[in-house]
């Protein structure tokens, strides 16, 4: 049975308020669906009032803890703590506008620039991923560990596609997905990068990788990984920094082989196979 600290129960008592509303939100978005305004409106709405519950009942726990949140900004913590959340209220906001039931809450704490717990809720599955740094990973009670798997050939991936308005090279991205896809049993894009990281932890997919990420989207995520024992890094093959906009993510060993196979197709080289 897994023990959850006093921090842990602190997070997950402020998801599981927020999934409250997005839970009844998600219900109204399929009716919206076939009015003409459609349902955007409603569900930057949606986002906005879960950054609050999550910004009041994190407040409430931790008063010296500053924030970092996707629709509202920063604010620095109190003077002598070194302590900030790091939250997206509502990530998988496409698939949630368009009634996919695949999205989650997600929120990391930083301290200075480490992450040091991680909690992600998918309150369709009613799955709980958690962690703390030292302490593993879990699915609600269960400890996670990532894929044994060492061949990209029998590794399923999961990444994120550009689209219309995002930051991503698509030139770049496609020649990294051709690389992969040629060497790897299959890609996903699913929508919810914190997700993806999620799976990854679990060994549901044995790797990940995004470009022009926010610090909201992998903060939790990126946590999650490393006590499940896998390894992160940015596209780069460096630390990755909260202020980063990528992810590599995998076991120890296919992150080599990924790491390798995105490099070269970032330099617009053949794909290698694994
Ligand atoms: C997005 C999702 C998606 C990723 C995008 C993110 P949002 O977050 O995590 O998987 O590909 O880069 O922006 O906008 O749904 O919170
Ligand atoms: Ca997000």
């Amino acid at each position: 049975m897994a023990v959850r600290s006093a921090l842990i129960n602190v997070m997950v008592r402020a998801v599981n308020q927020a999934a409250r509303g997005l839970k009844r939100d998600f219900g109204e978005v399929e009716n919206l669906q076939v009015s003409k305004k459609g349902p955007a409106d409603f569900v930057s709405a949606a986002d906005i009032k879960a950054e609050q519950v999550l910004r009041k009942e994190l407040s409430r726990a931790r008063p010296d803890y500053g924030f970092l949140m996707e629709e509202s900004g920063g604010t620095d913590p109190k003077p002598g703590c070194d302590r900030r959340w790091i939250v997206d209220p509502l990530d998988g906001t496409t698939n949630f506008l368009h009634g996919l039931p695949h999205f989650a809450i997600s929120v990391g704490l930083a301290e200075g620039d480490e992450i040091v717990a991680g909690v992600i809720y998918d309150p369709i599955k009613d799955e709980l991923f958690w962690a703390e740094k030292g302490g593993g990973a879990f699915l609600n009670d269960r400890r996670l560990r990532v894929s044994s798997r060492r061949q990209l050939s029998e590794g399923l991936f999961a990444t994120g596609i550009p689209f219309l308005g995002s930051s991503k090279d698509d030139g770049v991205f496609l020649r990294e997905l051709t690389a992969v896809m040629q060497s790897s049993s299959g890609v996903r894009r699913w929508g919810v990068a914190s997700l993806d990281l999620a799976y990854v932890a679990a060994g549901r997919f044995d790797g990940f990788w995004e470009q022009g990420l926010s610090p909201w989207d992998f903060a939790a995520g990126i946590l999650l990984v490393r006590e499940a024992g896998g390894i992160v890094t940015d596209i780069a093959g460096d630390r990755v920094a909260l202020d980063g906009h990528s992810v590599i993510a995998a076991n120890d060993h296919l992150h080599r082989l990924l790491a390798k196979m995105i490099a070269a197709a970032q330099k617009g080289g053949a794909p290698e196979a694994g």
